[in-house]
């Protein structure tokens, strides 16, 4: 029998969790959210939905994963309630689909890193061009995936820690760098008004659902990803106060990364609401208004964190699938991370086809009768992080409350913190599991379900109501 590797310290679990958790979504996802729902409104509800909604879920990932020492499917086995398995299996799917995206994406960053280091600011311009090249595209994703299945290979104190107590700690160092410099930078000033003085007449019910579904996806949960790396975290850690810290660090660091985007965005005189170009198009034509050596330092610099903060991400998508491949399937621990790594890279190979290089998959398919075809891409998110995730975190919250329940909960929380049992936090998180977290994600459900495959927009029949 292999003895379970664990992360060796405290710190090494937060913070490989948190790397994890911070990632495009915080850096790349957050900011153009906040710029499309309207600024600092929907930063206070990203706050509210982190803490309510998210915290509990995060907690109960950890303790089911702490007390089995299993994988996210063998987990639920473990627990003895095998039905429940398929909340493991579809987060492995989901795990599958969503690196074979993410990948993509960080490959973009990393492009974005190798093109500004030579000096190239003009690929700001041919954000297109360059997402339809599909030999760079193909082999920026195959480094990166590769990169990724390194560390996963390394083992989990040895990969995953010791690359994320490196790669964290310098991801932060850069961006308050960034910040500061952005500071400094003529009509700074009118960004971070954008971004932190609230208009609440901005939001929308809209809002409020991107707010919350940024918050899911952005603190890694509803696959089993915390399931995994709660599987790895030793029986004298205090969970529920650890999590506490990673959705600190994690909004912490989405929040920084505000203060550096929106002065950059403002100096230039760009509209905030850019969408999914807010970094990739526009940012490298800021950077070169710094001049050629600043610009070159700033923009290189700031990809290169991208890379980093998708890197550690990727890394907890792909443990999922492969600590699956190793508990269940009893496969070693290179080959299961070197064979889910090519997997999952063939698995992306129309996504990367489909952001401009065949017609076919860009334009692929009109989901719930609407008249515009979605790329191959825009399909699996929908998919994947619309559908699964939101689908997860419902079961894991019904399976957490109704099947596992609560004593049970408290107990594997108390291991580790003897003064869980009747503190303050324990109700907030029963409380919260009970009737919050549900109840949000089956109406997110009924909502996305409704609206990206039978074509029904429920959010706008709402708001027409209070009109
Ligand atoms: N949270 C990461 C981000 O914000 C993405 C991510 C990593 C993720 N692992 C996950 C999302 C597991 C959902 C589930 O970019």
């Amino acid at each position: 029998m292999v003895i379970r590797d664990h992360f060796n310290s405290r710190i090494g679990f937060i913070l490989a969790t948190a790397g994890s958790a911070v990632g495009l979504g915080n850096i790349w996802g957050f900011p153009f959210s906040v710029g499309n729902g309207g600024g600092a409104a929907f930063v206070v509800m990203y706050l509210i939905f982190c803490f309510i909604l998210c915290y509990p879920i995060m907690v109960v990932e950890f303790a089911i994963g702490r007390k089995t020492q299993k994988d996210a499917v063998g987990a639920f086995v473990a627990l003895g309630y095998g039905k429940w398995k398929f909340i493991g299996i579809m987060g492995v799917f989901a795990g599958v689909f969503i690196l074979s995206f993410y990948n993509v994406i960080a490959a973009w960053a990393f492009g974005y890193f190798l093109e500004i280091v030579r000096g190239n600011f003009s690929i700001g311009d041919s954000f297109a061009a360059f997402t339809a090249d599909w030999k760079r595209v193909g082999s920026l994703s195959f480094i990166f995936m590769g990169l990724t299945a390194f560390i996963v290979a390394r083992g989990v104190s040895a990969g995953i820690e010791v690359a994320t107590k490196i790669l964290m700690p310098t991801l932060f160092l850069i961006i308050v760098g960034l910040v500061i410099y952005a500071f400094t930078l003529p009509n700074a000033m009118q960004g971070i008004e954008f971004y932190l003085v609230p208009d609440f007449s901005n939001v929308t019910i809209s809002t409020v659902y991107s707010a919350l579904g940024q918050a899911f996806f952005s603190l890694s949960l509803g696959m089993g990803a915390l399931i995994t790396y709660g599987s790895y975290v030793q029986k004298n850690q205090n969970l529920a106060r650890s999590g506490v810290a990673i959705v600190l660090v994690d909004v912490g660091i989405a929040f920084t990364a505000g203060l550096m985007i929106f002065p950059f965005v403002f100096y230039q005189g760009l509209p905030p609401n850019g969408g999914m170009g807010l970094i990739f198009a526009t940012l490298p034509g800021v950077f070169s208004t710094l001049g050629s050596i600043i610009g070159i330092v700033i923009g290189a610099v700031f990809f290169l964190t991208l890379s980093f903060a998708a890197l550690t991400s990727t890394v907890s998508l792909l443990e999922v699938p492969v600590a699956y491949v190793i508990d269940e399937l009893k496969i070693d621990r290179t080959r299961a991370a070197w064979g889910t790594a090519l997997l999952v890279f063939i698995v992306g190979i129309p996504t990367m086809l489909s952001q401009g290089a065949v017609p076919e998959l860009s334009q692929f398919i009109a989901l719930g009768g609407s008249q515009v075809k979605i790329s191959f891409m825009a399909l699996v998110v929908n998919f994947a992080n619309n559908t699964l995730l939101p689908l997860g975190g419902f079961f894991i919250a019904v399976f957490a409350v109704y099947v596992w329940r609560k004593e049970n909960l408290n107990a594997e929380l108390t291991v580790g913190d003897p003064d869980f049992s009747g503190s303050l936090s324990q109700k907030y998180i029963s409380f919260c599991l009970r009737y919050v977290c549900p109840v949000l994600l089956g109406l997110v459900l009924i909502v996305t379900i409704s609206q990206t495959y039978f074509g029904l927009n429920l959010l706008e029949k709402i708001e027409a109501l209070f009109a």
